[in-house]
């Protein structure tokens, strides 16, 4: 279903080579490219910030979909969006104030997600509907890539479908997704898939139809 968005995630392409592996991607039909950025303390695992998020840019043409793993969020809002960042996401979890941070991020002039953890349940979600631009309801327990999809996750994204109504929220699911998965949560509402190893695998910037025809299987 090409109404559904692909995101990969850069997390499982080559670090020393994000340049070329942003342009791979994109011209193999892409739509967003997803940047996840890890603090090694609200996960536990470390990736980069703001000047890693600010030189991949001017190779990113689409949408530079921004997944902050971290805490405190709200530190570091100004600098993602100064690097560039078209949405910056930030965990229900990672704080106390989760409605200020989401105002933080559209009063920097970015668009704004909420991410869920598998363990978060959607009733602080009404609240913060006429904030967000997007929910990303993570179907592995963040910090790595190549996880297995938590399949408890389908039930929860049937009913945010529901919530979210026709307002204008994409709801976006992260880990996991592979040509397995990905129609599981299409057919309850999902409208971005996020992908990292099932996009990359078995591909390279030397190889890149595999990453189309990756992106294509999804
Ligand atoms: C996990 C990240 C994901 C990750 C997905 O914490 O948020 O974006 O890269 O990787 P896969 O698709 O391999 O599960
Ligand atoms: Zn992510």
């Amino acid at each position: 279903d090409r109404s559904v968005k692909i995101a990969p995630s850069i997390l499982s392409a080559d670090f020393a080579n994000f340049g070329a592996e942003i342009e791979a991607i994109e011209a193999q039909g892409a739509d967003w490219v997803h940047v996840d950025v890890m603090d090694g303390h609200f996960v536990p695992n470390l990736t980069f910030g703001p000047p890693l998020v600010k030189a991949i840019r001017k190779h990113v043409r689409t949408v530079m979909d921004v997944h902050l793993m971290i805490a405190p969020v709200d530190p570091y809002i100004d600098a993602f969006a100064d690097a560039g960042a078209d949405i910056l996401t930030a965990h229900l979890e990672a704080g106390p104030h989760i409605h200020r941070t989401l105002q933080a991020i559209r009063d920097a002039g970015c668009k704004a997600g909420l991410a869920l953890n598998p363990g978060t349940g959607l009733d602080d979600v009404k609240h913060l509907l006429d904030m967000i631009d997007l929910v990303c309801v993570m179907t592995v327990n963040p910090g790595f890539g190549g996880q297995s999809f938590i399949e408890s996750q389908v039930a929860k994204v049937r009913s945010l479908r529901e919530m979210i109504g026709d307002r204008p929220i994409h709801i976006e699911i992260d880990g996991g997704i592979t040509p397995d998965t990905a129609p599981l949560m299409t057919a309850v509402g999902a409208d971005v898939l996020v992908a990292g190893s099932a996009v990359f695998r078995g591909g390279g910037v030397d190889n890149p139809g595999v990453y189309g025809a990756n992106i294509r299987a999804i």
